[in-house]
């Protein structure tokens, strides 16, 4: 049975075939199995019955069983908790590895040597800077706009000023773009936190690291050179890490399928953006620190859980996952960062108010039944917290480092000679053919001046 996650192609290579009946004919059909699944379109071989004599298709809404692609970067079994990039497990990488190290194993499929990563990341330091009609723009926005709107504009707007981009079967086009984006975006997201702020914007400072220039563009107010929290910059560090990808979730998804109509990558992250924005995908982190205000003390916890219980629709935010169905492995290391970071700003009602709901939900037959526990986001947004981001910036953050995952699982989708522009089949269920009759009063007869031409008055 195919794990929840990640199929894993199979070294073996014997035959192996679905053999099914079509009970409405008597007919048999033999669908190759190959690493775990079976060709959808193999069933079209299968009349569907309908009056179009067109083959079957398969019925899969939100693609709870179906496999879009075959992709070597991100490996997940979700039955056992088990998150991998490029064969590294995550719990390995988040020890041991810094973010920009990641970004290039996620895409070159290869940890950098020395050589390899200093030029990586001098390229990215040297492109940290945005155009300065990008800061206008971002000055247009309202005083309240959600930093991700803004984040997902400005991204879209890069498009207009790197039409090169265009090229993307230029391999460097494609590597620049990438470099770009990985460079300005936490560029982009520093002048939207300031602009919210009512505070001026801080340029990149190129002396500093990747996470630390980030911090500085954000924190920094007088002094000449920003000083960030060793600790703090370490937990971002493995936060970013943590986040970069996770195979075929909602917003690499959009990436892919609206990267497969040959647009620009700034407009194919715009759309990993947007997705990420959701309540039920990156901005769950937001949500959870808005859950627990509103539960407010942890004596409020058991009522909460009765209600989310109650099926009124309102979930625990930051419990539950599509893919895994036991602890998400990224939850246990946040737990244990938010662990570090509270020893130094001190423990706090939110978290125990978020330990508590973790200890009720854990044992509760509801959750426990429903295979739900906590996901990535549980922690993450307190740990954002005492860091003293905005709740409205957790889900920034979490782009800033989905975008190296984005990136690589566009370059796979452009290179993968499978793919085609994704363009799903539906089951119609809208009325058959009719004649038109309009509904509308006939218009008013009057006097009316013939125009000359439409275009001119
Ligand atoms: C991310 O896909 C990824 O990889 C995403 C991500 C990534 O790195 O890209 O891991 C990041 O998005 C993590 C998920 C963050 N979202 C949340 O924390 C929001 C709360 N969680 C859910 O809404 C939900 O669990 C999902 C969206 C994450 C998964 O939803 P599914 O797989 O579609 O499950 P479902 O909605 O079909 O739920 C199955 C059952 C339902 O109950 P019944 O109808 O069977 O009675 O579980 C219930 C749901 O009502 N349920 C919850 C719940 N999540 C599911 N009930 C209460 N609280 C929840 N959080």
């Amino acid at each position: 049975m195919a794990k929840s996650g990640t199929t894993e192609a199979s070294a073996k290579t014997e035959a192996s075939a679905l053999e099914v009946t079509d009970t409405r004919s008597g007919e048999k059909h033999s669908f190759p199995i190959t690493d775990g699944s079976i060709r959808a379109t193999d069933l079209k071989k299968i009349p569907s019955g309908d009056e179009d004599g067109g083959g079957l298709v398969s019925y899969d809404p939100a693609f709870l069983n179906t496999a879009a692609c075959r992709s070597s970067i991100t490996y997940i079994d979700g039955d056992k908790g088990i998150l991998r990039y490029r064969g590294y497990p995550i719990e390995q990488l988040a020890e041991r590895a810094n973010f920009l190290e990641v970004a290039w194993l996620l895409r070159h499929g290869e940890l950098p040597d020395q050589k390899e990563y200093d030029s990586f990341v001098h390229d990215i330091t040297y492109h940290t800077y945005v155009h300065e009609n990008i800061r206008k723009f971002l000055e247009g926005f309202r005083y309240d706009a959600h930093p991700m709107a803004m984040l997902n504009s400005a991204v879209a707007a890069l498009a207009s000023f790197y039409p090169d981009s265009r090229n993307i079967f230029d391999p460097d086009q494609r590597n620049i773009s990438m470099i770009r984006l990985l460079a300005k975006v936490p560029t982009i997201a520093a002048f939207s936190y300031r602009h919210v702020k009512g505070l001026p914007f801080v340029y990149p400072d190129n002396d500093l690291s990747y996470v630390e220039n980030f911090l500085s563009m954000v924190a920094r107010m007088s002094e000449p050179k920003y000083e960030a929290n060793p600790v703090f910059v370490r937990a971002l560090e493995i936060l970013f890490i943590l986040h970069a990808d996770h195979e075929q979730n909602c917003s690499t998804s959009a990436v892919r399928a609206v990267g497969s109509s040959h647009v620009d990558p700034f407009s194919a992250m715009s759309a990993g953006i947007a997705a990420l924005f959701g309540p039920l995908h990156g901005g769950a982190n937001e949500a959870v620190l808005r859950m627990i205000g509103e539960i407010g003390h942890p004596k409020n916890v058991p009522a909460f859980i009765e209600e989310v219980k109650g099926g009124k629709g309102q979930r625990l935010m930051g419990f539950g996952h599509r893919v895994y169905k036991s602890y998400d492995p990224r939850a246990t290391i946040v737990k244990k960062l938010a662990d570090d970071v509270f020893k130094i700003v001190g423990m706090d009602k939110d978290l125990e108010i978020a330990l508590e709901l973790e200890r009720i939900a854990l044992s509760d037959e509801y959750f426990v039944s429903r295979k739900l526990y906590p996901n990535v986001d549980f922690y993450t947004g307190l740990i954002y917290r005492s860091m003293a981001f905005p709740t409205e910036f957790f889900t920034v953050l979490f782009a800033i480092a989905r975008m190296s995952g984005w990136l690589a699982q566009w370059e796979e989708m452009l290179l993968d000679k499978e793919q085609k522009i994704a363009r799903p089949r539906q089951i119609y269920t809208g009325p058959v053919e009719r004649d038109y009759t309009s509904r509308l009063a006939p218009p008013k007869v009057g006097p009316r001046v013939a125009k000359k031409d439409a275009l001119r008055q």
